[in-house]
C-alpha cells in the first residue's frame, strides 16, 4: 500500500477505519482477491471500469440496459482500447486480449457469480435502486455490491439490498483507463471484510490510489468540485465573462488542465447537475443549486462531449 503523509490533524473516524483495515488485512477469513467482476451501465464511466478490469486480466461481464446501449458501449471500449494502443500505452495483442475477457449482456441474471459487481448507471436514485434490488436478487452473499455514484449516499442504496454490510461506494474518475483516484465510500453498515477485500481489489489489482470518505452526499472530491462548476456556470449566465476567457482564466493562471466549462462539458451536464442536486438535497447550501442555464441546457440535450454539444461544439471532434 503506498504511503500517505499524515495530515498531523485528527480526522476521526477515517484513521479508525484504516487501523480497523489493516487489522482485517492480517486475519485468515478475508477471501482472496476478486477476479470476476461485472459493470451494471456501459456508459462513458462503465466502459472505463469494465476497461480497466479487462486490461488488469480479469473476467468481465458487462450488463446494459437495451441492446442500442450495449452496443454502444462495446464500441466505446473498443475505441478507448484502439487509442490506448495508439498512444503507446497498450501492446497490439492486449486489446484483443482485453476485449475476450469481456462478455456484453442485456440480462442481469448473467452477473450471478460475480465475486463484485460495480453499478455505473445514470445518476438518478430511482434507476440505482432498482439495479441494487435486482443485483440482491441475482448475487449471493459474498458478492461485493458497489456503486459508482458520484452523489448519492450509499446508505440510501445499501438498504435496497438485504445485505448493507456488503455496499459500498467505489468512486472512480473520468476518463477510467488515465485516472488513478478512487474514492472509496463506507456507509454506516458496510464490513471490514467488504471495505478490505474492495481496497486490495483497487490497489493491488487495479494499481489505483484511494482516498476514503464519509458517506455524504458529493465525498470528497464532488463536494468541492462542484460549487466551482457551478460558479463559472454562473459567471458565464450573468454575462460577466465568456466561457472562452472563464476556461482561460483557469488553464492560463491556475495551471489546471482544462477550464471549468470544458470539465463539465466532460462529465456531462446532466451528471453534474444531478450532482448538484444531490448535495443540494443533503446540505440546502445555495452554492450546491443547479443555475438555470445548467437546467436549461440539460432539457435542451446538450448534454456536454458525449453528445457533441455543450458550452462548446464538438461536432467533427468527439
Ligand atoms: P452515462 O449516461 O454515460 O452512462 C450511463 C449508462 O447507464 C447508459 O449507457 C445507460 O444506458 C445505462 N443504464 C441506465 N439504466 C440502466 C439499467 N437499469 N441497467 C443497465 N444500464 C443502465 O453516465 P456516466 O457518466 O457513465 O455516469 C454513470 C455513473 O458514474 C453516474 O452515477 C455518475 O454520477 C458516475 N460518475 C460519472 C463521472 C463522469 O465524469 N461522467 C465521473 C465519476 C462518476
Amino acid at each position: 500500500m503506498a504511503e500517505r503523509p499524515s495530515s498531523g490533524a485528527s480526522n476521526g473516524g477515517t484513521d479508525l477505519a484504516e487501523r480497523r483495515l489493516a487489522e482485517r488485512r492480517a486475519e485468515s477469513d478475508v477471501p482472496a482477491v476478486i477476479q470476476r467482476v461485472g459493470v451494471v451501465g456501459c456508459g462513458l464511466m462503465g466502459s472505463g471500469i469494465a476497461e480497466v478490469c479487462a486490461r488488469a486480466g480479469l473476467n468481465v461481464v458487462v450488463v446494459e440496459a437495451g441492446q442500442e446501449a450495449l452496443a454502444a458501449g462495446r464500441r466505446r471500449v473498443e475505441a478507448s482500447l484502439a487509442k490506448a494502443v495508439d498512444r503507446g500505452k497498450l501492446a497490439p495483442e492486449g486489446r484483443a486480449d482485453a476485449l475476450e475477457l469481456i462478455a456484453f449482456s442485456t440480462r442481469m441474471a448473467d452477473l450471478a457469480d460475480r465475486e463484485l459487481v460495480v453499478e455505473a448507471v445514470v445518476e438518478r436514485f430511482d434507476v440505482k435502486a432498482a439495479v441494487f434490488e435486482q443485483l440482491d436478487a441475482v448475487t449471493g452473499p459474498g458478492t461485493i455490491l458497489a456503486s459508482n455514484t458520484s452523489s448519492i449516499p450509499i446508505m440510501r442504496l445499501a438498504m435496497m439490498t438485504r445485505r448493507p454490510e456488503e455496499v459500498l461506494g467505489l468512486h472512480f474518475f473520468n476518463p477510467v483507463p488515465v485516472m488513478r483516484l478512487v474514492e472509496l465510500v463506507t456507509s454506516l453498515l458496510t464490513d471490514d471484510t467488504t471495505a478490505v477485500r474492495a481496497t486490495d481489489f483497487v490497489e493491488q489489482v487495479l494499481h489505483k490510489r484511494i482516498v476514503r470518505s464519509k458517506d455524504r452526499a458529493g465525498f470528497i472530491v464532488n463536494a468541492l468540485l462542484i460549487p466551482y462548476l457551478l460558479s463559472a456556470i454562473r459567471m458565464m449566465e450573468s454575462g460577466f465573462a465568456t466561457a472562452a476567457d472563464i476556461d482561460a482564466g483557469m488553464v492560463e493562471g491556475c495551471a489546471h488542465p482544462m477550464g471549468p466549462l470544458a470539465l463539465s462539458d466532460l462529465i456531462g451536464l446532466d451528471t453534474v447537475a444531478a450532482v448538484a442536486e444531490s448535495l443540494y438535497d443533503e446540505f440546502k447550501e445555495p452554492l450546491y443549486a443547479p443555475p438555470p442555464l445548467l437546467d436549461r441546457m440539460c432539457e435542451a440535450g446538450l448534454l456536454g462531449r458525449k453528445v457533441g454539444r455543450g458550452f462548446y461544439d464538438y461536432n467533427g471532434r468527439v
